[in-house]
């Protein structure tokens, strides 16, 4: 069996930029509340022309010339996320042959913030299996789009962004292991209820805002801490690693309590788990490859480390990876 390892990283988020200031015209809330409560300041929110499909193409092309490669060099194109640019065709397409590469296989896959944690387990199995050399995985989201922002318990908290890997066969691997689950039995605790075959939109279903996001937030809250610990937990085993292994976290940026609770339980310092929140909110499928290729960029993941990923969201779904960080002789600044 090959192994696989992540061959170039990168992301993008849009220009304009919402802090929490800007939210307080609009909405009965404060700076204060949000930092306390979330650890967010800012938000990228999109302008009404850009969609998923475009926030994903720019952080593709970032990947493509952090690996050093071609768009044609690419076997599959997959994007993880809630908000593609239609019901069908798949955005990953889209993204595809906007990069010149139609011919290529290139699919989504919808498991909303935990989205990033299952693709990359599919992706690495299918480089990892022989079926694929080289992947390109995307997290890209535009909640803006999604949310009601008149409701305070939403809007503050999403943001819009895309985040893309390049993964490639390799001697090494990378891939030591992956926790995956999920529990569809109270899928009214994060959902978008309109727009499917359960609830079709129609004019009744847009008075009642049904096609926006709805959270209880305390209850995802509780079930976020839960999985983030035990999702580790049982990836680590698996691999066969203690939690004092693990030199760098980089979690699901959905609140900035949450992953502190993940941090205490791992006794991981700060310094090393990466933390983005303050700067792009609740990015869901992107906010883990945003973060990772931002780590990368500024220095703060070196060869050999040990890494988890972690996440949970919508589904209620939550994963972990375990995976070792290699810099090869391809692009990939060290
Ligand atoms: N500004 C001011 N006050 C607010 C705001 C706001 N933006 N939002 C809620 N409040 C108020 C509430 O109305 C409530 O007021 P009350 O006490 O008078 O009723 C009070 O603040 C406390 O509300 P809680 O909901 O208990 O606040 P909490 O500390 O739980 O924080 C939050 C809310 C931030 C949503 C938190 O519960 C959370 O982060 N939950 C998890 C969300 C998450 O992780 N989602 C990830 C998945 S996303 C995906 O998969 C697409």
């Amino acid at each position: 069996m090959a192994g696989v390892r992540i061959a170039g990283v990168g992301h993008y988020a849009p220009e304009r930029v919402v802090d929490n200031r800007d939210l307080e015209r609009w909405l009965d809330t404060s700076d204060e509340w949000i930092t306390t409560r979330t650890g967010m300041k800012r938000r990228h929110w999109t302008s009404d022309h850009e969609a998923t499909s475009d926030l994903a193409l720019a952080a593709a092309r970032r990947a493509l010339a952090s690996a050093g490669l071609e768009a044609e060099e690419i076997d599959a194109y997959i994007v993880c996320t809630v908000y593609p640019d239609f019901l069908f065709p798949a955005t990953a397409s889209i993204v595809a042959a906007k990069l010149g590469a139609q011919d290529k296989a290139a699919f989504d896959m919808e498991i909303a913030c935990s989205g990033f944690i299952y693709g990359l387990t599919v992706a690495s199995s299918l480089i990892r299996s022989g079926v694929y050399n080289r992947i390109m995985l995307i997290g890209a989201e535009t909640l803006s789009k999604l949310i009601d922002r008149e409701d305070r318990g939403t809007a503050v908290l999403f943001g819009d962004g895309a985040g893309a890997v390049v993964l490639q066969a390799s001697h090494e691997d990378s891939f030591l292991a992956s926790e995956l689950g999920s529990d569809g039995s109270k899928p009214e605790l994060l959902r978008v209820e309109a727009g499917g075959s359960r609830t079709p939109l129609t004019h009744a279903a847009l008075d009642r805002k049904a096609d926006r996001i709805h959270m209880e937030g305390r209850e995802v809250f509780k079930f976020a801490v839960t999985k983030m610990i035990d999702a580790t937990d049982k990836a680590l085993e698996k691999a066969n690693l203690a939690k004092s292994d693990v030199d760098v976290l980089i979690p699901h940026q959905a609140n900035k309590r949450i992953i502190d609770a993940a941090m205490k339980y791992l006794e991981i310092p700060p310094e090393r788990c990466i933390v983005n929140i303050q700067e792009y909110g609740n990015t869901s499928a992107a906010s883990i490859p945003i973060a990772l290729s931002e780590a990368v960029r500024d220095g703060k993941i070196a060869d050999g480390d040990i890494i988890v990923f972690v996440g949970f969201g919508a589904g209620l779904s939550w994963g972990a990876v375990v995976w070792k960080w290699s810099v090869d002789k391809v692009g990939m600044a060290s």
